[in-house]
């Protein structure tokens, strides 16, 4: 099924060459969508842009164009408007043998890609023995429909979880819990997570205060990068703790991840920094091996540098990242690489991406994209915090997310007099409290801040997961209360558009393929969940306006199909969020 902007583009590109020559072949058409339906439903624009290079009048332009414009079989007769606009209808016949198509499609009528690529998604990326913050929690979420639309789309999507699991907090562990709970060096599970969190803390106290236990944890670090037995496996513990830790929320939000932590980059970093040598691009500053950047000046004016060798000799957070874009270049050959982090860490991409550049490991071929989201705030605008003031645990706020929708579950099964089971009610608070807190962060634009809201992510009405899963569940309604079987509709029938709010569902479906286009491109999720949303308030009042099951056939049989092939698009997009759906709430 070829997507309608897509032919209408051929269509005016044929004609542009038809009337001005070959050179215009690859002249862009400046298709857009009308804003206003009286126009028709998409627009030219492109008789505009040529005025200049071809020396004439838009108008007479737009009327060369339509002297060789073929879409006969999509559009009614296009018309010129305003100073050379050219209007485009869709014809009735094209949307109903267009919505046939995408009913009869598993896959709604989006083809896999031609050239699949290999992608990298680096996200989640927590960090051992440290908290996993509302941060981690977006860079999740977010990547995780980052992945799956490209993998709809049939990319080859390699999900990395970045953990950082090696560094200078591993002695200041070490060395604090050697002193305070060494069973938890050598035993699995002698602490608790959220005890290891504090121990961190603690550790990270004494280092900053206590020049002894600065000195001893340094020679841990050395200890255990020398391949030590004994700090080997304490580490290991450590991470294996952690590891556990971040795994039941990555059940609870049915992400899955490989994990690739920095240390798995450890073996490379003595060649990042020789290769960068031979590159003539290292200088030493201050006994420090670093690269100086372009475009990046400190306060004074002057040219900052990227550190790659500390003068202790350690490596950094930079050195790991170099390692690891070469890595998932030469031994991945990934086509495309995605990070998912807060926007505080821009600079660091940009200034990792510069010197890989510089350095000649970044072909042309590939790309390389930083995907920056903002913070997550609470009510009050400030960070997220639990009511006595703490950070907050993840594994709480979800728990809070499913009680709060329990509770709303409850008092409506109540005042409804319904009989529900608890299997029910588990089932149903478990999918709408998480559903709710997924759907509130991918519905904000990413580079914006978003202001964490129980009240709102729940709510029924507006741009939430409840709102959207009920629109399914109200198209699951008809179907038992017609006793329809859905799948046993006649595929072949022919969809019958008669009222303006059904034009407008069946040309909002229509869209799907574009959307999806258009995410996995610019990487914007909330376009989806914006288009999930109109497509809900459009089958709200298509549902209002047309009957259905009272409609005489073969009417009724087409306003059905139009309800299923509804709750099918919003089954895949929600899926594509991570998010599923229920029969009934
Ligand atoms: N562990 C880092 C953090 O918590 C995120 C890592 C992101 N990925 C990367 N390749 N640097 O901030």
């Amino acid at each position: 099924m070829k997507s309608t902007i897509a032919a209408l583009q051929t269509a005016v590109q044929a004609a542009l060459v038809a009337a001005f020559g070959s050179d215009f072949a690859a002249t862009d058409p400046m298709l857009v969508p009308t804003t206003n339906p009286k126009f028709g439903d998409f627009q030219a624009n492109v008789a505009m842009s040529l005025a200049k290079p071809l020396g004439k009048a838009p108008r007479a332009i737009a009327t060369e164009i339509l002297q060789h414009l073929d879409v006969a079989d999509l559009c009614e007769p296009p018309e010129i408007a305003g100073p050379g606009f050219i209007n485009l209808k869709l014809k009735t016949a094209y949307l109903a043998q267009q919505l046939t198509a995408m009913y009869q499609d598993e896959r709604l009528g989006i083809a896999p890609v031609k050239d699949p690529q290999r992608v990298i998604v680096d996200f989640s990326s927590p960090n051992i023995a440290k908290e996993m913050h509302v941060g981690h929690l977006r860079s999740t979420m977010i990547g995780d429909a980052i992945a799956r639309i490209l993998e709809f789309q049939g990319h080859d999507v390699l999900r990395l979880n970045h953990v950082g699991d090696w560094g200078t907090q591993f002695g200041m562990l070490i060395t604090y819990l050697k002193e305070v709970a060494p069973e938890a060096l050598t035993t699995p599970d002698a602490i608790d997570l959220g005890d290891l969190v504090a121990f961190y803390k603690k550790a990270k106290e004494r280092f900053d205060a206590d020049e002894t236990f600065r000195e001893i944890a340094r020679q841990e670090v050395v200890k255990l990068q020398s391949g030590d037995a004994e700090s080997r496996q304490a580490w290991e513990l450590l991470c294996n703790q952690s590891r556990r830790e971040f795994q039941l929320i990555y059940d609870r939000l049915n992400v899955t991840l490989t994990e690739r932590g920095e240390s798995f980059y450890n073996p490379l970093l003595a060649d990042v920094v020789k290769d960068l040598e031979a590159t003539g691009l290292l200088v030493e500053d201050d006994g420090a091996k670093c690269v100086f950047l372009e475009g990046f000046t400190n306060k004074d004016g002057n040219p900052q540098p990227l550190i790659v060798q500390k003068s202790d000799g350690g490596y950094n957070y930079a050195t790991t990242d170099l390692a690891a874009l070469r890595y998932r270049i030469q031994q991945d050959h990934s086509d495309r690489i995605l990070y998912l982090t807060d926007a505080g860490q821009a600079n660091h991409f940009a200034q990792v991406f510069q010197v890989a550049r510089r350095a000649g490991w970044l072909p042309d071929s590939v790309t390389i994209t930083h995907v920056p989201f903002g913070l997550v705030q609470g009510e009050d605008g400030k960070k997220l915090k639990t009511r006595s003031g703490e950070t907050i645990r993840l594994r709480e706020l979800l728990d809070e997310a499913v009680e709060r929708s329990r509770a709303d579950l409850a008092a409506r099964v109540q005042a409804e007099e319904r009989q529900e089971t608890e299997a029910f009610l588990h089932e149903v608070s478990q999918t709408v409290g998480i559903s709710a807190v997924k759907y509130a962060d991918l519905s904000q634009n990413r580079t914006s801040n978003y202001i964490f809201s129980f009240d709102k992510m729940l709510a029924l009405n507006g741009n939430t997961a409840p709102y959207m899963l009920y629109a399914y569940v109200r198209v699951q309604g008809i179907s038992r209360k017609g006793k329809i079987d859905f799948d046993q509709l006649d595929a072949d029938s022919q969809f019958m558009l008669q009222e303006e709010t059904e034009f407008a569902l069946a040309k909002h479906l229509l869209q799907l393929d574009e959307i999806i286009d258009e995410v996995s491109q610019d990487l914007f999720p909330n376009k989806l969940c914006q288009y999930l949303f109109e497509l809900s308030q459009k089958y709200n009042q298509f549902y209002d306006r047309c009957p259905v099951l009272q409609a005489a056939e073969p009417l009724r049989t087409s306003r059905l199909a139009l309800c299923d092939l509804t709750a099918r698009t919003l089954k895949l997009g929600l899926s594509l969020l991570g998010i599923p759906v229920l029969e009934r709430m």
